[in-house]
């Protein structure tokens, strides 16, 4: 299924159902931001596990610290991506997760692994999509010159950093920046919008139209599902 076939206003997620996997490879300052947003019940939800293709990743420690169950599959020692997808998907569901967040996972997913969970994964991007998608986006704005320069919360379809735009925020861009201080200025963002975007996929009421993710009222939404 592809993000083209949605033409139905999402239900809520249930509260007993709102279990978490998120993707890492890396640093993992923003699973903090969801493991502190869980913490403080400014996201409903619950992490059920945490898996990074990298063993040396730093977010796994952050995990094990927050008493989240982790798993480490190294991307390396799979034959192939298909094979790879596969056994992440595998955990997930083995866990019941509802809900996929890529947070700094630098891996492509496939279609199987897409198909495996419609509408629900999420990524989080240091740029405004579709401007800067892959590597090393803030060095990209820095050097296309752009004035102002942000983070995006998406939805994952089969093009890199593609896909329904949830969330996104602006940073300006300073004259003296370089590509650390404007990440340090946009994670600031992604930390603040990452939790939110997750709380109103969680919360439905919301729909794909062509490319747009767009949200409807509460009474709206019990209105149009009616028909
Ligand atoms: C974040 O800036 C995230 O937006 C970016 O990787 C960083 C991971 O940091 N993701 C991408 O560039 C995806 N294309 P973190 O591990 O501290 O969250």
């Amino acid at each position: 299924m592809t993000h083209k076939d949605s033409s139905d206003i999402q239900a809520p997620v249930l509260p007993e159902a709102r279990r978490l996997g998120v993707l890492i490879s890396g640093r993992g300052s923003n699973l903090q931001a969801i493991i502190d947003a869980v913490a403080y019940e400014r996201l409903r939800a619950s992490i059920a596990l945490v898996i990074s293709n990298r063993p040396e990743a730093p977010g796994l420690a952050r995990a094990a610290r927050a008493g989240i169950e982790t798993a480490c599959l190294d991307h390396r020692r799979f034959g192939s991506r298909q094979a790879f997808d596969r056994a992440l998907v595998t955990e997930l569901r083995k866990r019941s997760v509802r809900l996929v967040c890529l947070a700094g996972f630098m891996r492509l997913l496939s279609v199987e692994f897409l198909d495996a969970f419609p509408h629900a994964i999420l990524n989080i991007h240091p740029s405004l999509l579709p401007a800067f998608p892959g590597v090393d986006a803030q060095r990209q704005a820095l050097e296309h010159g752009v004035k102002i320069t942000g983070a995006t919360v998406h939805l994952v379809s089969e093009a890199l950093d593609s896909g329904p735009i949830i969330l996104q925020a602006a940073v300006p861009v300073q004259d003296d920046d370089t590509p650390e201080t404007l990440s340090g200025r946009i994670l600031v963002e992604e930390h603040r919008i990452y939790p939110e975007a997750i709380q109103m996929v969680l919360d439905g009421g919301w729909r794909i139209v062509g490319r747009r993710f767009v949200r409807f009222a509460a009474e709206d939404s019990v209105e149009r599902s009616r028909f």
